[in-house]
């Protein structure tokens, strides 16, 4: 099917499958060159808002909120019921196997640091190059084997099958991808990653924090030993993230954190020192009390997700996906950045530059003459950015940090990313901001402050 043909039947899904009703779609931002304007929201790949139905069971059960596998009250032992099933829905929404643990977290960073403090001993990491920050670095105390970038999802498998051909074939290894780029937002190919993964002996984890948002995601049919994800990013922002997967390495491991909750048991020893032991289930790694809200959140949205129907979601963000690209293609100044090329599947989020414009100096504009909220930088994706880029750019000190000098060749990126609570207004004026843009340029001046362009309101 040619794109507009996919457009138009997608875009007859989109008239019977209105966005996602989520907190702040009335909220009014002033425009630097006056007035307001409602705010489109367009780094839902950084935080997504929340969906109403999120926030209203949260309220719900907030005069409810008690302790955790503490107390003896009502009120406790209701959060804690509200606790474990929350666990519950959530392994049913990821498809776990039964055995499965699922451990609550506070993102998808920490799931993965957490399950790199679980390694065993001598295990080899394996992890393409292109990977977030958070899947690139936690590895510390393992023998890593960064992949370079590939072009294409076969190139992909390829690499990896090679180098896991070249490993010591009987110690334990894991392969961490990706399941969409918070870059491309381009799908790789993790079945097929899986697959190799295992015929070599090794084991796979999968970061799902840009596709759980927008993909149904199932553990057995992906055959992934764990995954992880973002609340934030999955419309639940109260600062809870999953890590679930096989229970044996989280169960031999030390406890992530030291603690109350993970210990079942502890004894002043005869020669004056303490013996613990430890939980074997998730509350091993759980030490602490537990971020019931930020749980319950995460259940809430995935219940939503799965009542709207991931068929109707995909369809219309694919609706979305297309009148973006199709707008950005009719600018010439405009490069999209793809690893993968035109045709590779992927999820609302698309990064790109602009011809002679610096790309914070655009975002500035966007936000403060368009009210639309983008993001630039190099998004925690450091060698990723700098491979689709072509270019040298130097580390960036913090994450996001951007180059600023308004004017200057681009030496970063613009990311425009959406899901299901986005209007159609807001690609629309996103779209028709970019044109006008690239044809008149910016209507106001801008500066350098702290190392962000803002608008100079100095005149
Ligand atoms: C692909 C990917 N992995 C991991 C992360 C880290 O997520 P968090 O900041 O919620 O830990 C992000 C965040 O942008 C991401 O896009």
């Amino acid at each position: 099917m040619s794109v507009s043909a996919s457009v138009s039947a997608a875009a007859s899904v989109q008239t019977i499958c209105p966005p996602l009703p989520v907190l702040g779609r009335d909220v009014t931002v002033p425009l630097v060159t006056g007035g307001e304007v409602t705010y489109a929201a367009l780094d839902y790949a950084a935080s997504a808002p929340a969906l109403q139905r999120v926030w209203d069971d949260v309220a719900a059960y907030a005069p409810y909120y008690g302790s955790v596998h503490r107390g003896a009250g009502y009120l406790s032992q209701l959060s804690t019921d509200l606790f474990e099933n929350a666990r519950r829905t959530v392994a049913e929404f990821l498809d776990c196997r039964p055995d499965d643990q699922l451990v609550f977290t506070r993102s998808t960073t920490d799931s993965l640091n957490l399950l790199a403090a679980a390694l065993p001993a001598d295990c080899q990491v394996f992890v393409f190059e292109t990977e977030h920050h958070a899947s690139l670095l936690p590895w510390t105390n393992a023998q890593v084997t960064y992949l370079n970038a590939p072009r294409t999802p076969r190139q992909a498998v390829e690499t990896l099958e090679r180098a896991l051909a070249d490993r010591d074939p009987y110690g334990p290894a894991l392969v961490c991808v990706t399941g969409a780029s918070n870059v491309t937002g381009e799908l790789w190919p993790v079945r097929e990653l899986a697959a190799a993964a295992h015929a070599h002996g090794a084991r796979i984890v999968l970061d799902a924090a840009q596709l759980a948002p927008h993909h149904p995601v199932s553990v057995q049919d992906l055959d992934v030993d764990w995954i992880a994800f973002s609340g934030h990013k999955l419309y639940a922002p109260f600062g809870s993230g999953v890590l679930a997967g096989r229970a044996d390495w989280l169960r031999e491991a030390e406890p992530y954190l030291a603690g109350g909750g993970a210990s079942r048991k502890v004894s002043r020893r005869e020669d004056g020192g303490v013996d613990v032991e430890w939980h074997e289930s998730a509350a091993r790694h759980e030490a602490g009390s537990p971020n019931v809200i930020g749980a319950y959140s995460i259940a809430s949205a995935c219940k939503a997700l799965t009542e709207a129907g991931f068929d109707t979601l995909v369809a219309r963000e694919r609706y979305l996906i297309e009148k973006v690209r199709e707008g950005l293609a009719e600018v010439p100044e405009v490069r999209v950045l793809s690893l993968f090329g035109d045709d590779a599947p992927r999820v609302g989020v698309i990064s790109f530059v602009v011809d002679g414009w610096n790309s914070s100096h655009f975002a500035a504009a966007l936000s403060a003459e368009y009210g639309i909220g983008v993001r630039d930088g190099l998004f925690c994706a450091h060698p990723l950015v700098r491979t689709l880029l072509g270019s040298d750019a130097q580390a960036q000190g913090e994450c996001g940090a951007p180059e600023a000098a308004p004017g200057e060749k681009s030496l970063n990126a613009i990311r425009v990313s959406f899901g299901a609570g986005t209007p159609d207004e807001h690609v629309e004026r996103f779209v028709n901001a970019v044109r006008e843009l690239v044809t008149d340029g910016a209507r106001w001046n801008y500066r350098t402050e702290d190392g962000r362009c803002v608008p100079d309101t100095s005149a």
